[in-house]
């Protein structure tokens, strides 16, 4: 999908064939960026966004995990992307990406001399995945990257070269998406997604850890916690997996989709009731849950 005309780049909103950096820089070479990313929803003529202080804060916090010199407050990375949205004025339902690079040339390993700046820009995106269509899963033959390697919950680009992997490989093989183990042969997440399952009425989702804590899975486990039901943050083996009544996949990208197989393991081929009370909760959010979502105007 072409990404929609103006991107904001060098704090200023240009068209985006203009919004380039060179062969050379140390992001491109290196993969020394960090991203965020979110869904631009319209709402009779105003956009709608989920949890946007939570996206500048992970931002933040990545820029800390990875020692980057680099900071932006809330306020401009608000009005940064309301802007941007005002500019480019979608039709319909859209993909924010703001990100941290560097366009310094450096043929080094140190991310000293660097300097880090931030740019975003939008793609129109609707629903990643039929709802009535339950994903088929591959277990990856690659294992999730440890956080003893690279810090987890940066969301480096470089370190998406392990979920393009997977993802890649699920895809080649007639499956929609991977599931990555890590070193002990747990599950951890999807190539881009957490995952959460039920075993009867148990509700389980990979440790914060090895997994990015998606900021989807933690709405979903609050939103649970008010209905009285605890997600359990426990190891997930493939003897666990086995017994799930339903596993469900979590993200920006994914929302809430349901698994109906994993290799040879079938499950059910419609939304199970977990799918179907999540899908109806997240539908209705901007009633029930007014604080998480940042409204911006369309004009
Ligand atoms: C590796 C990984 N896990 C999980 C997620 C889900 O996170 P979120 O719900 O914040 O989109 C993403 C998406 O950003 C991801 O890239």
């Amino acid at each position: 999908m072409s990404p929609l005309p103006f991107a904001l780049f060098k704090g200023k909103i240009v068209p985006i064939e203009e919004a380039t950096v060179s062969i050379a820089s140390h992001s491109l070479q290196y993969g020394s960026t960090s991203f965020t990313g979110m869904r631009g929803l319209m709402q009779h003529g105003n956009v709608h966004l989920f949890r946007l202080e939570e996206h500048h804060a992970r931002m933040e916090n990545a820029m800390k995990l990875m020692g980057w010199d680099f900071s932006l407050s809330f306020e401009e990375f608000k009005e940064g992307i309301e802007a941007l949205i005002q500019k480019n004025a979608p039709e319909g339902d859209f993909y924010i990406r703001p990100f941290v690079f560097t366009a310094t040339t450096a043929l080094k390993m140190d991310y000293t001399p660097l300097t880090f700046e931030w740019a975003v820009y939008l793609v129109p995106f609707g629903a990643l995945f039929d709802p009535n269509k339950g994903l088929k899963m591959k277990v990856s033959p690659w294992k999730k990257f440890s956080g003893e390697a690279i810090p987890t919950q940066a969301k480096a680009g470089g370190a998406y070269l392990n979920s393009c992997l997977a993802h890649t490989d699920a895809l080649q093989n007639g499956f929609d998406d991977a599931l990555m183990q890590d070193q002990a042969g747990n599950i951890v997440e999807a190539s881009a997604a957490n995952l959460l399952i039920r075993v009867g009425e148990r509700l389980i989702s990979p440790p914060r850890g090895e997994a990015l804590d998606g900021i989807t899975l933690q709405s979903v486990i609050e939103i649970l916690q008010e209905e009285g039901k605890e997600v359990k943050r426990e190891e997930i083996s493939l003897e666990l997996l086995e017994k799930a009544d339903e596993i469900l996949v979590l993200g920006t990208a994914a929302q809430v989709q349901f698994v109906e197989s994993w290799d040879h393991h079938q499950l059910d081929k419609r939304p199970g009731e977990l799918c179907l009370f999540l899908r109806k909760t997240m539908q209705t959010i901007q009633n029930t849950h007014p604080h998480w979502v940042t409204r911006i105007e369309q004009c």
